[in-house]
């Protein structure tokens, strides 16, 4: 079934991949891009079957699109096997993993499997080499777009593998597409995509930052609390983490019942703190980011974000709201205010000391 281009990538007809996901019936998911099917092999590999929608590319350029993915292998990625395109059918074959995404295993109630530190602290880590393979090691720089927990896929070993990377620039994500697709939250985006200039490797830096925040609290960092205010946890963060007295392990998500490596947790969220400054020369490349994790070089105390400083830990918190809504305004509002107040005290800083 299939044949092999370019050394690794399989041509599939549209039929052998209806065959192998028994007539697309057993759905994993849906996104901003269309739906994805589990699927099964002659061979028995199991795999993940992307079906695309409203790919406006030409043949070719899809196709060179599609094997420029193909050659970008990384243990942190997840691998394309192979793909189809007859006519307005396009598809992307990808290995299964069995573990699914960060999502379920940090947020989902059914999940009664609670990751543990160590796994944690890995998923970190594994996310920023794959990302930093995107940034810096592959010909062109590859800017992934759409870091948060649904695109990291774990596999058997829970060994983190990014998903969905390289898809940007096939369908042409725009602004318009990045806020209708972007679920729930507007939390991942970097500040850069509201204000419309040039989006850098450092627009993955911050959402990868938004999202190390979830993976130590095990939930969605905008949530409602049970007196209805919306809590932002990164501003609790930034707050405990430059506090000397600041109370660390109630950061981490209480089901871990404050079993953690202390030191490994502070530079964690002290990376997290670094990467949503919300001046991209401020927040570290994907590259430090691993070294730090990795423990080669130490870690500053970040400075608060700007856009953090405003809100204090008990007030009502209002961040990333629909823009058209009064309350975001206020928000901005004080935002300005607070960035013409804390303007030095943030500049030359970095990072690593
Ligand atoms: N290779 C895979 N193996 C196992 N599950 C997968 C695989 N790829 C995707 N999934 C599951 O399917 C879900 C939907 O994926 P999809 O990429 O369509 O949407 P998304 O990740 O939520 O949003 P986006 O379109 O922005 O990427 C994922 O969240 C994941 O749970
Ligand atoms: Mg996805």
């Amino acid at each position: 079934m299939g044949k092999a281009v370019d050394g690794s990538l399989m041509a599939f007809g549209y039929r052998d991949l209806q065959s192998a996901t028994k007539n697309f019936s057993e759905k994993l998911g849906g996104g901003g891009f269309g739906s994805v099917f589990k699927g099964v092999l002659p061979d028995t590999t199991v795999i993940a079957v992307k079906k695309l929608e409203s790919i406006s590319q030409g043949e070719k350029q899809f196709r060179s699109e599609v094997s420029t993915i193909g050659t970008i292998q990384h243990v942190n990625l997840v691998r394309l096997r192979g793909f189809c395109s007859e006519g307005n059918k396009k598809l992307l074959v990808y290995d299964y993993m069995p573990n699914g995404s960060l999502d379920s295993l940090l947020f989902s109630e059914k999940n009664t499997n609670v990751l543990d530190w160590k796994t944690r602290y890995s998923i970190a880590l594994g996310t920023a080499r794959g990302l930093n393979y995107l940034h810096e090691k592959c010909r062109d720089c590859i800017i992934h777009c759409d870091i948060k927990p649904e695109n990291i896929l774990l596999d058997a070993q829970f060994c983190p593998k990014v998903a969905d990377f390289g898809l940007a620039k096939l369908v042409g994500r725009d602004f318009s597409r990045v806020l209708t697709t972007m679920r729930g939250t507007r939390g991942y985006l970097a500040p850069e995509w509201i204000s419309g200039v040039a989006i850098t490797a450092k627009a993955d830096v911050y959402s990868y930052g938004m999202m190390i925040f979830e993976v130590v609290s095990g939930r969605r960092n905008s949530e409602q609390s049970e007196d209805g205010k919306l809590k932002f946890f990164p501003s609790y963060v930034a707050n405990q983490i430059n506090q000397e007295d600041g109370d660390i392990l109630s950061l981490l998500d209480h089901r871990l019942e404050g079993d953690a490596d202390l030191e490994e947790l502070i530079r964690v969220c002290k990376v997290a703190c670094w990467c949503i400054q919300d001046e991209e020369t401020q927040r570290p490349s994907m590259g430090h980011v691993v070294q730090i994790l990795e423990g080669v070089v130490s870690v500053n105390p970040p400075p608060t974000p700007r856009c953090l400083q405003v809100f204090d830990t008990q007030e009502n918190i209002v961040f990333f709201t629909e823009s058209s809504s009064s309350q975001s305004s206020q928000a901005q509002s004080h935002t300005s205010t607070a960035s013409t107040q804390t303007k030095n005290t943030t500049s030359n800083k970095s990072p690593e000391s």
